[in-house]
């Protein structure tokens, strides 16, 4: 039996970011904050993926490791299952981690000066890997209208079209305005890619995280055309919490891509694999399906969650409808408009952690980004922390 959800298990003293506290002085000026920042959940993993680690520690020995035929079989079964999508296991290459990969995309692909295209607000590693490359960003920046976030077409066509536009990097689901974007959406980015020969890499890390209602689209599945331009990035970090495990899924269909792709993996020594996470990664994809649903149900309750308690106490604010991810992007600009005074208030007088808005780019100021894949007895104080920060703000 997995464990319940509404479990609350004592991170203390577990090496996790999200409590360290000497990370949280650092970002907020302060140790002692509830955090809802750090995208990873507070939920123990499926008890079959315990079960093939106990198993795997009580062997005794963590020598170098190969994925075997198993490993990659149950990646293809689960997003043949889930998304409807066929993938071929030459096509699937490992990196430690997504962020990663998004470096080693770039050197790949990339010439210093290159452009490369991202949609802010979003996941603000994708700017810093960007500049750490020598490369440029464009921001076809989301078009936030009615509480709710589209992409500005007519821009994204202006940025692809820079000579020096050699990528872009598409965040679907999005993070952190939550967007499961639609499969006609995705078409019309990758026809924008297309003619004007932008790649595009799909980080796809929160495909799982997909609310009742709305529907994954894999962007390399949609065409052939797309899969051939395509670099998905996938793994089980956010599905299963399984983020520390740093085990990733890179696909690639095109072989000169992927050559390209793995030389750089080879200048840098990337392929050996922690042999917990080999056990790990495959004991999820084959037994985490009714765990996954369980999960998703349990999210939908936090959202409703949230949405009662803002809707009572802070009616101002503003939920951006959550389609998925288990990151809601709040918009609290009408009780202040000055983004940094908002993120330093929270932990200040609310004491919680949260991502503030402006890390995300400039259109994200304003807004807050709270984790909710905790318990519903931990989101309620967070609540009430994000409450106390706002009446602080008066
Ligand atoms: C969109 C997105 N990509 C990548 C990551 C992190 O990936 P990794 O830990 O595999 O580098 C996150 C984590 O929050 C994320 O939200």
């Amino acid at each position: 039996m997995s464990r319940s959800f509404d479990e609350v298990i004592d991170r203390s003293d577990t090496n996790a970011v999200k409590y360290d506290r000497t990370t949280l002085k650092a970002f907020f000026g302060q140790e002692d904050l509830m955090p809802f920042w750090v995208a990873d959940m507070e939920f123990a993993v499926p008890e079959a993926v315990t079960k093939a680690l106990r198993k795997a520690v009580d062997h005794g020995i963590f020598g170098y490791s190969t994925r075997p035929d198993s490993y990659y079989q149950a990646i293809i079964d689960w997003t043949q299952k889930r998304f409807n999508y066929t993938v071929e296991k030459e096509w699937i290459g490992f990196t430690p981690g997504i962020v990663p990969a998004v470096n080693y995309a770039l050197q790949a692909f990339c010439m210093p000066g290159d452009k490369v295209i991202i949609q802010q607000p979003v996941y603000y590693p994708f700017a810093r890997s960007i500049l750490n490359n020598g490369c440029q960003v464009l921001d076809n920046t989301l078009v936030y209208e009615n509480g709710r976030y589209e992409i500005d077409f007519e821009d994204l066509e202006k940025k692809a079209r820079d000579p020096l536009a050699t990528m872009m990097i598409l965040c679907s689901p999005h993070n952190p305005v939550s967007r499961v974007f639609t499969k006609e959406e995705l078409s019309r980015i990758g026809e924008i890619c297309l003619e004007n020969n932008v790649m595009v890499l799909a980080d796809e890390i929160h495909n799982d995280i997909v609310f009742e209602g709305y529907e994954h689209t894999v962007f390399a599945s949609i065409s052939k055309a797309f899969e051939d331009i395509a670099i998905t990035c996938t793994a089980p970090s956010k599905t299963f919490n399984l983020a520390g495990m740093q085990a990733s899924s890179i696909v690639i269909a095109n072989p000169k891509t992927r050559e390209r792709f793995n030389r750089v993996l080879e200048r840098n020594s990337i392929g050996f694999q922690n042999p917990l996470s080999i056990v790990a990664v495959e004991a999820a994809y084959r037994h985490g399906e009714e765990w996954l649903e369980d999960l998703l149900r349990y999210l939908e309750g936090n959202i409703m969650t949230i949405k009662d308690f803002l809707s009572r106490e802070l009616p101002e604010a503003k939920l951006v409808e959550p389609e998925g991810t288990y990151l809601a992007w709040i918009d609290l600009s009408a009780y202040e408009s000055d983004g940094m005074k908002l993120e330093k208030t929270m932990a200040q007088a609310g004491g919680v952690a949260l991502d503030g808005g402006s890390w995300f780019g400039p259109s994200g100021n304003g807004f807050l980004r709270l984790n909710f894949a905790c318990s519903r007895s931990m989101l309620l104080e967070g609540l009430k922390g994000i409450k106390k920060g706002v009446e602080a703000l008066k």
